[in-house]
């Protein structure tokens, strides 16, 4: 009964130029393990579901990406979107086609783009929360220790501190502003939103129902063409016009049966630079290095990357971005890093 969606259809622009719309992050070997992000994310399930239960949600022009990446993963099971619409209208339509197959379904909604090491704790509480969803109706997030005030998460407030247990939220709340993220913080109630989902297809269906009727009719007027022939050409009829809107705001901010588990294992969103930078191996003078080689001088906490073969010399630079890749040289200092998502569309629009 367990299914998997993996979510692939995102940009990674702060991770540019590296990430770009052609070659997002999810299929980029962020950490130079020899495995790109998604390929990580799909092994890491398939260890607990079946890989025919996986399904990969993307837009319709990463199609021969995913196809290359995941080889065991048939045509079927790669679930394309003729637009970006965010995440919720994407978990939506998958859990619509699950429930098809198997109205007794549980499933693992899964971002494509995470660091976790280890597999073995992330089996574990996967496991754990799929026996507390086949018996409850209710909506599981994996929820992560938070270490500061980062204001792209979504935060869940807890009542009990002590246990590491399942728990009832007392609220989600997305992406709040940085005052009332530190006041989050200082709390010691809230745990941060991996973005990892747990729940049953009915448990999410209903809740859909409830808080996005609109949206679930659009979805259910063609219902009859889920895992037929017909499909695709239904989606592609009303699909761009959706409501774009993330399954936090959604519905996670909305429903009272929300339950947090509090996740075991070490995680990171590699949401920006610096958060890899703070992933990868270090040399004497804290600098991280993928693919260069480097001589430096007085040169501290850069992140340096280019494309395997090129040489680095440096001198005098701490706490920068250094990140060629083909037509384009980056230098930009890692405390910006939020605004490279919006350097990267000015300097693409101009082009
Ligand atoms: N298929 C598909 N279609 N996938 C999408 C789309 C889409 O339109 N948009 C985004 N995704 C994928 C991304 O590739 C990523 O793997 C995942 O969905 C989450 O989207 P993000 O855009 O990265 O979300 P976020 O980082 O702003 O916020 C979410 O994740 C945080 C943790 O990293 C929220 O769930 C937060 O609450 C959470 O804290
Ligand atoms: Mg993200």
């Amino acid at each position: 009964n367990y299914y998997a969606v993996i979510m692939a259809g995102g940009v990674g622009s702060r991770f540019w130029p590296v990430s770009t719309p052609e070659f997002p992050k999810q299929f980029h070997d962020m950490l130079g393990s020899g495995e790109t992000l998604i390929q990580k994310t799909f092994s890491r399930l398939s260890q607990l579901i079946p890989k025919e239960n996986i399904l990969v949600l993307t837009h319709e022009k990463y199609n021969d990406i995913v196809m290359e990446q995941l080889p065991s993963v048939s045509q079927e099971q790669i679930i394309l979107e003729p637009a970006m619409r965010n995440t919720a209208p994407c978990i939506l339509y998958a859990s619509m086609k699950i429930q098809k197959m198997n109205p007794n379904a549980l499933m693992v909604v899964a971002p494509s783009d995470h660091w976790i090491e280890d597999e073995m704790q992330f089996v574990a509480n996967l496991q754990r929360a799929f026996d507390v969803c086949e018996r409850e109706n209710i909506l599981m997030t994996l929820g992560i220790l938070p270490t500061y005030p980062n204001t792209g998460f979504g935060y869940i407030e807890f009542d009990k501190l002590d246990s590491r247990q399942v728990k009832e939220v007392v609220q989600f709340r997305e992406k709040p502003d940085y005052v009332t993220a530190r006041k989050f913080i200082q709390s010691r109630h809230f745990l941060w939103n991996s973005g990892i989902f747990v729940w049953s297809v009915r448990a999410i269906l209903e809740a859909f129902t409830k808080f996005q009727p609109s949206m679930i009719a659009q979805f259910n007027s063609g219902i009859e063409t889920y895992n037929t022939k017909g499909e695709q050409d239904f989606i592609n009829t009303f699909y761009p016009e959706v409501d774009s809107i993330s399954i936090d705001y959604a519905v996670m901010e909305k429903a009272k049966n929300v339950f947090v588990l509090p996740a075991t294992f070490d995680w990171n969103d590699l949401g920006t630079w610096g958060s890899l930078y703070d992933k990868l191996p270090k040399d004497g003078d804290d600098n991280a290095i993928v693919n260069a080689k480097v001589f430096s001088e007085n040169a501290t906490n850069n992140i340096i990357r280019t494309e395997p073969g090129k040489t680095v010399v440096v001198d005098g630079l701490d706490d920068y971005i250094i990140v060629d890749r083909k037509d384009v040289l980056l230098i930009y200092p890692k405390k910006k890093e939020q605004d490279i998502k919006v350097v990267s569309q000015r300097v693409v629009d101009e082009q």
